[in-house]
């Protein structure tokens, strides 16, 4: 996407901030220098092919470059960060282009056509220098990916800053293009590859840009919580559609589900009263809310729906207390989003502090501590018919508490999830996934 003057603005703003925790945090762990590696390219075994390319996310908060393997930063205290750029002199490959735009004029930039080269250039010859990436550093005395450092900056990237609420919203966009066609598609009886191709059409963007590989489901595939295989062919019957995919703005990513059914019925009505429990929960985001409590909340609700729909005879504190609606909902109500889908930060509360505990029988859960005014957190309540998880409840104690007939009337639908993006601010969300679809019909 093209900068405008007011993303320039943003960037700016948000270096300073960004560049301001780096500092404190290299102060308190009395290092002189941080080399930040944007990563390697990877081969398959023993093969030429390249696998794509992820860049660190700690480069991506810092350089909104093109994806270039081997660049680095260099930071130094009281010096102008160092940006060493990677372009390969290859006649095989397109190299990535050279940083240009407003935001390069915070940077020292120098070009190098390998990243040996740029190695060779780094000026921290002398100190207590550490190394962010996933390789092993050049010298061998520099900390590497220093545990405390990163603990520092984990809680700084939890906060987002302008210029990252900016690039979340235009990906919360782009991405709300992409679900409004792949429902169009759905109605049209596409199989789940045309759904995603139809996707991708919509969004601009390729499979290897996404924030994650998309999960495009129709029918009982809707049950596989990352379904990952598209039928090139569609069902017979078209029942219903899961689709759980985002898109990215300069390394940041929106993580958008929605579930659809062809025709009005019991699965019909069940979508319905997730959105509306899914809102519930949204309307309930505001700092200081134990994630975990919300958490057992959207259980509660879920399990009410189930009983509502006549699936469950249990009571909704019943079902979360047995582990019932677990079988149901098997994961997270969500979590951080931000450079990495399901972004770091979600369990201690500060630097140094330990990891706040999951619930006792919620394993799946990315996100403990109460949530902060800054952070962008998805909220993704889900209800599926999972065969192995509905065995074993029907092997329990509780089996006499399912409506098994209506199970088998909506197994074949697979399963349901909602799933919006929301920014905590001080006076409580906003939901840049709702307001995007507003926005967009
Ligand atoms: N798209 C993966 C997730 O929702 O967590
Ligand atoms: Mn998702
Ligand atoms: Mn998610």
């Amino acid at each position: 996407m093209p900068w405008s003057s007011i993303d320039e603005v943003l960037f700016a703003a948000h270096l300073q901030v960004t560049l301001a925790a780096v500092e404190t945090a290299m102060e308190q762990q009395q290092l002189d220098t941080l080399v930040i590696q944007a990563g390697d390219s990877r081969f398959a075994f023993q093969d030429d092919q390249a696998c794509p390319f992820r860049v660190n996310p700690w480069f991506a908060w810092l350089v909104p470059a093109p994806p270039a393997p081997g660049s680095l930063i260099e930071l130094r205290g009281g010096q102008s960060p160092k940006l060493l750029f990677v372009v390969p002199n290859d006649y095989w490959h397109s190299p990535p282009a050279p940083p240009a735009g407003a935001w390069t004029g915070h940077f020292e930039i120098q070009v190098f056509p390998t990243a040996a080269a740029a190695i060779a250039a780094l000026q921290c010859t002398a100190g207590a220098t550490a190394w962010i990436g996933e390789s092993a550093p050049p010298q061998a005395s520099w900390q590497v990916n220093p545990e405390q450092l990163l603990a520092e900056l984990v809680q700084a990237r939890c906060h987002k800053t302008g210029y990252e609420l900016a690039c979340l919203r235009e990906a919360t966009h782009v991405g709300v293009l992409g679900h409004l066609a792949a429902e169009q598609a759905f109605r049209n009886g596409a199989s789940e590859f045309d759904i995603h191709l139809a996707f991708l059409a919509a969004i601009r963007q390729n499979e290897s840009e996404l924030p994650y590989p998309a999960i495009v489901a129709l029918n009982e595939h809707c049950a596989t919580l990352h379904y990952q295989l598209r039928d090139t062919r569609p069902p017979r019957r078209p029942l219903s559609l899961l689709i759980d995919a985002g898109a990215s703005c300069r390394g940041y990513g929106s993580d958008i589900t929605r579930s659809c059914a062809m025709i009005p019925g019991v699965f019909a009505a069940l979508i319905d009263g997730m959105h509306n429990l899914q809102q519930e929960l949204c309307e309930a985001v505001a700092p200081g809310i134990d994630w975990r409590q919300l958490h057992l909340r959207a259980h509660r609700l879920v399990a009410q729906l189930l009983r509502d729909a006549g699936v469950l005879r249990l009571s909704a504190e019943a079902a979360v207390a047995t582990g019932a609606s677990s079988v149901f909902l098997p994961h997270g109500l969500g979590h951080l989003l931000g450079l990495q889908v399901h972004d770091v930060g979600g369990f201690a509360a500060r630097a140094g502090a330990p990891p706040i505990p999951r619930p006792e029988g919620h394993p799946a859960l990315r996100l403990t501590r109460c949530l902060e005014a800054g952070m962008v957190v998805t909220v993704e309540p889900g209800l599926y018919f999972i065969d192995s998880l509905l065995q074993g409840l029907r092997a329990g104690p509780q089996a006499d508490a399912v409506n098994w007939t209506l199970v088998e009337t909506l197994r074949p639908c697979g399963g349901i999830r909602i799933e919006d993006n929301v920014l905590v601010t001080a006076a409580g969300h906003e939901n840049l996934t709702r307001t995007a679809f507003a926005d967009a019909s």
